[in-house]
């Protein structure tokens, strides 16, 4: 009798289990994203290539984690239109259409950079100088074609990229006068400084609902973000359409930024816009920073020592930024793991690694609630 019952009871022990774990299934995983986390907050989201929205397990912690997605690289000017006329719309497509599958809304990125840009823009059959004209002529063309078909679910777009010079902008001995607060770009040679009004405004009149930012790196670097500030105040007192500022923050686990830096560039942007966007979030363990393409792939060895720096500086990151959520509405990473990153593997910026496998820095970020608590 007694046996029996052990028999009995075993058994109902087992299918409880079952149960609860759903039959044949393994566990369930905790489900909470970044996307819940933060929803009090700002949304998170996560520049993507073609692989993370065709691999299934990378597709599961996209959806499980983030609620905006960037193209990485699918939407600039050279991937969509390398030559007049002559569309790749497949991978964008792809992205977009992943976007609308799931209901994550997508920041497009980007209408006009100086890089990965469409140098037959500025040239015509013969290889001669257009003039400015039949520049915007089709800066204009390219920028309505693209904004019209995603803006059902575009929400944003970083319309000009990177049009602000680096340095601290003081004079040298070299050089007597202060150099030009913009970049020296083919389009800024071209037209000045009116090519980023005139690309706010095709964009505008392509889709007047979208959020139209001016986005670039080292915008907490008080010399860089002067200029920043100075340039979208012109654009906003001549009355341009813009609306938001994305800092890239392309940044290092040492000093870079300085966190009172960063603050401070988030308070004076906020003085212009009531939107700022870090868009293209990363934190590498060398000593380098910014979005320069030039920049060493080797970073250091991945001591305890170093991870507990990357924590520590995300967490600090974070819980300012949480601070200014009026102003900040959306923070994105710059990639999904370590293996995506532009900055290569071994700079271990994100929070999964090569394998996609989770890392504490992870935890550190999506818990802060819990973490406070300790
Ligand atoms: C990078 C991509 O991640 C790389 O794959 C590509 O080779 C170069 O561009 N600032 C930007 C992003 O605005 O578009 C850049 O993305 C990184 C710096």
């Amino acid at each position: 009798m007694k046996k029996i019952s052990m028999i009995a009871l075993t058994l109902m022990m087992g299918a409880a289990s079952v149960f609860a774990q759903g039959w044949g299934r393994p566990p369930v995983e905790d489900p909470t994203g970044y996307k819940d986390t933060y929803k009090d907050y700002f949304t998170v989201g996560v520049a993507v290539n073609i692989n993370n929205v065709t691999n299934p397990d990378q597709i599961a912690l996209i959806k499980k984690n983030f609620n905006s997605i960037t193209a990485e690289n699918d939407m600039k000017v050279v991937s969509l239109q390398p030559r007049e006329g002559e569309w790749n719309w497949e991978n964008a497509d792809k992205i977009a259409n992943f976007c609308r599958e799931n209901g994550i809304p997508l920041r497009g990125h980007t209408l006009c950079w100086h890089s990965q840009f469409a140098d037959w823009m500025f040239v015509d059959d013969k290889g001669n100088e257009v003039s400015k004209e039949v520049f915007y002529e089709r800066l204009r063309t390219h920028i309505h074609t693209v904004v019209n078909r995603y803006k059902d679910i575009v929400y944003c777009w970083d319309v000009v990229n990177e049009a602000m010079i680096d340095g601290d902008g003081r004079p040298t001995r070299f050089q007597r006068e202060a150099p030009s607060p913009y970049r020296q770009s083919r389009h800024f040679q071209l037209c000045g400084d009116e090519f980023i009004a005139k690309a706010f405004e095709f964009a505008h009149e392509a889709d007047p609902n979208a959020l139209l930012f001016y986005n670039d790196y080292n915008a907490a670097d008080p010399a860089k973000r002067d200029r920043i500030y100075d340039m979208v105040k012109k654009m906003k007192d001549a009355g341009v359409p813009i609306h938001g500022i994305g800092m890239q923050g392309h940044y290092n686990i040492y000093d870079n930024p300085k966190w009172e830096n960063f603050e401070a560039a988030i308070q004076k942007y906020s003085e212009l816009v009531d939107n700022i966007h870090i868009t293209e979030l990363d934190m590498r363990i060398n000593h380098e920073a910014g979005g320069q393409l030039q920049f060493s792939r080797e970073g250091a060895a991945l001591t305890d020592e170093i991870k507990k720096m990357q924590e520590d500086r995300y967490a600090e990151m974070f819980e300012i930024m949480r601070k200014y959520k009026k102003v900040i509405k959306n923070v994105t990473f710059w990639n999904l793991g370590d293996r995506d990153s532009w900055l290569g593997a071994r700079n271990y910026p994100l929070l999964w690694d090569e394998n996609y496998e989770v890392k504490n820095v992870y935890y550190v970020v999506r818990d802060f609630k819990k973490n406070k608590k300790k």
